[in-house]
């Protein structure tokens, strides 16, 4: 099975990819964290991933279709693939490589995007995400068995947030449309809710 999970900066796309994931032995890959980890490691693609990343754009189209090629092939019995598609090419090579089953598209305003995204912080290690002022000790102690640290994303600033949210408008929302038209099994979900509730009307609409 393969279910794509779309929507705005803060929709909850991690979030409920990890717990779909974990529901059905799938396993969640998220683009931003294969991205950021090059940046860590120093990779081949750190200089131009760093840059795209800090301005709030789109890393170029053949970096991701890259990587999504061989998560596809290595994983098509069972991936939750957060990030990808993001532009008309991407939406294009990704119906190229495979059939997917569900594509969940979270749907939540500009202003709570802003909001949740000033929140969160991330393990550097697991990439589990957390609110602020909401971190358990259980949290802390899994992160650091992990060997991750808590942190704050080098992008979560509100400008950055507001040109990703402008670049997801203007080349990442027509896609959902594209897909539908496409007569892909498109689910939309009011992802304002909270957490557990959206993930109750996703399992619902999955039937
Ligand atoms: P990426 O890492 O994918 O970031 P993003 O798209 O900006 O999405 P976010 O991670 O900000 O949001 P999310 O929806 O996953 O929210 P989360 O679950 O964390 O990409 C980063 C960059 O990489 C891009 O800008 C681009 O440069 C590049 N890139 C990646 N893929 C690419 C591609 N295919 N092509 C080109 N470039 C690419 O939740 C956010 C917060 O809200 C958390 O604190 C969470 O706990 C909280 N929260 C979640 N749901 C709820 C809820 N229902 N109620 C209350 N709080 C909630």
């Amino acid at each position: 099975m393969i279910i794509i999970i779309m929507g705005p900066q803060g929709s909850g796309k991690g979030t409920q990819a990890d717990k779909l994931a974990d529901k059905f032995d799938m396993i969640h890959v998220s683009t931003g964290d294969i991205l950021r980890d090059e940046v860590q490691r120093h990779g081949k693609y750190e200089d131009i991933v760093k840059e795209c990343m800090n301005k709030g754009e789109l890393v170029p189209d053949k970096i991701n279709d890259a990587i999504v090629k061989k998560v596809v092939e290595r994983y098509k019995k069972g991936l939750i693939l957060d990030g990808y598609p993001r532009s008309m090419h991407q939406a294009q090579e990704i119906l190229n490589m495979t059939k997917i089953d569900y594509i969940v598209s979270l749907n939540i305003d500009d202003e709570t995007a802003v909001e949740r995204i000033s929140k969160r912080l991330i393990c550097t290690s697991n990439h589990k995400v957390f609110i602020e002022g909401k971190i358990t000790k259980e949290d802390i102690k899994e992160c650091e068995d992990s060997g991750g640290k808590i942190i704050k994303r080098e992008d979560d600033t509100p400008e950055n947030v507001k040109s990703r949210l402008k670049v997801y408008h203007e080349e990442t929302a027509p896609i959902i449309d594209y897909f539908k038209k496409q007569k892909q099994n498109v689910i939309e979900v009011d992802a304002t809710k909270p957490i557990n509730e959206v993930y109750e009307d996703i399992l619902k609409l999955m039937n």
